[in-house]
């Protein structure tokens, strides 16, 4: 049974209009899996939930372990794809204040994201913070190059070395990167660091579910295994060749269709902060797989209720090129029950006897009906709770529906050159050799 149910009642799109696509869709999917057989496209992500090295896996459970016995903290160094579906997978499963809780409670440590901007600011007083905890750094990086986590890394390297003494430090030092190539390669082959290896067909931001994504996830104490067996579900799930079954196909369709009518822009929307990154690494997902050519939906996200009191007045009456995608978690984790209160001058005992998720979830079905009125259309997700196979299994629903969808918007969903032309500019103002006439 499926723990994500696609419900497309607010979306506006009907059973029919969808049920045009599908000889389209048929045919996007099975080139898919004809090129996820071929090393040399990046197609490689639609069987990893089934075709991953496993002598690798186990290699990631062990360094985890390790890590979570000689480590207080643990650096993560990474940008894009490279760090945001760990973040994402670590933050929606694990306590809103995990790293500030004691290390008896929290039984991981501390795990900090950096190398995924270039403020002096963040790096100093992420320094200041660790103290003199003990650490462990893994940096991420497919090309080995960008400059970003480059930076970072040399920092952090560096700090290491003079903390533990070059031996020590090495030990401490978990690289992922490419099999064979790029500077990051070479260190790691030179100081013998231990590697992971990002396969060579699997992009950045379809990389969680390798050891881009695995290490910092194990090492956060979350199951890795029940985690690529929900992946694993969807996997099955989602190869159904039947339109009308395949909730995937589904959704990347009817994107398709709401765009066609003049809806431009996707607002993820979550009811649970802890989802916050996950938005983010969907917002990636997608902008890097289909904003190319002057085409593609924008995406952007809203954590609400939060951002009602922010971006609600918009959504409601503003600009008419939005759609919304809820992300619905039927069932808490844990509840409050609402007490009765004597004098009730806060007016709220007409709350009392009622939990906080029954409010949260009277608040979301009034706000998609409030939105749905003024005219934004909604797509629900509805996802039983949020566990290590709901995750695996919400991460491989968005990277079949992104490929697919990407092919019928007609670009190449796995490609990013565009990132491209900012790092040109800066290399030139920077003065690096080779770029002074770009
Ligand atoms: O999805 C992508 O390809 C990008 O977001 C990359 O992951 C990001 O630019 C980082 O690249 P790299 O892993 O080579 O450092």
């Amino acid at each position: 049974m499926p723990n994500i149910k696609l419900d497309l009642e607010y979306s506006g799109v009907t059973e029919k209009e969808i049920l045009r696509y599908e000889q389209k869709v048929l045919k996007i999917y099975n080139d898919l899996v004809e090129k996820s057989k071929d090393k040399n496209e990046f197609v490689g992500w639609l069987n990893l939930p089934t075709n991953y090295n496993k002598k690798e896996f186990d290699r990631i459970k062990k360094a985890a372990k390790r890590i979570r016995k000689d480590s207080e903290v643990f650096i993560v160094i990474g940008i894009g794809g490279s760090y945001l579906g760990a973040r994402a997978v670590v933050e929606s499963l694990t306590s809103n204040f995990a790293n500030l809780m004691s290390d008896d409670i929290r039984k991981s440590p501390q795990i900090f994201f950096v190398g995924n901007s270039i403020s002096p600011n963040y790096v100093n007083e992420l320094i200041d913070c660790i103290g003199d905890k003990d650490v462990s750094i893994n940096v991420i990086s497919k090309s080995g190059t960008t400059t970003e986590p480059a930076i970072a890394f040399r920092i952090f390297r560096e700090y290491l070395e003079s903390k533990y003494g070059a031996d020590e430090a090495s030990k401490r030092i978990y690289i992922t990167t490419d099999k064979k190539k790029g500077a990051l390669k070479e260190l790691a082959d030179e100081e013998e660091y231990e590697t992971f290896v990002i396969p060579d067909n699997v992009g950045g931001r379809f990389s969680v579910l390798t050891p881009v994504g695995l290490l910092p996830i194990a090492v956060a104490g979350i199951n890795i295994d029940k985690l690529m067996e929900g992946a694993k579900n969807a996997q099955y799930d989602y190869s159904d060749t039947s339109v009308k079954y395949n909730q995937c196909f589904k959704y990347a369709i009817v994107r398709n269709i709401l765009y066609k009518k003049e809806k431009t822009i996707e607002i993820l929307a979550n009811y649970e902060p802890k989802l916050h990154y996950f938005t983010e690494w969907w917002k990636q997902l997608y902008g890097e797989s289909e904003g190319k050519e002057h085409k593609g939906i924008f995406p952007t996200g809203v954590d609400l209720t939060t951002d009602l009191h922010s971006m609600g007045q918009y959504i409601q009456e503003g600009r008419r090129d939005l759609f919304e995608t809820v992300i619905n978690i039927e069932e808490t984790k844990t509840d409050i029950k609402i007490k009765r209160d004597e004098d009730d001058i806060d007016g709220l005992n007409f709350l009392a006897g009622k939990t906080m998720d029954y409010v949260n979830k009277q608040a979301m079905q009034g706000t998609i009906e409030a939105h749905v009125s003024g005219g934004v259309p909604n797509i629900i997700l509805n996802v039983k709770k949020l566990n290590e196979e709901s995750m695996g299994e919400l991460i491989y629903f968005f990277e079949l529906a992104c490929g697919i969808s990407g092919k019928i918007l007609g670009v190449n969903p796995f490609d990013q050159p565009g990132v491209e032309a900012y790092k040109t500019n800066m290399f030139r103002l920077l003065g690096k050799p080779g770029y002074e006439n770009s």
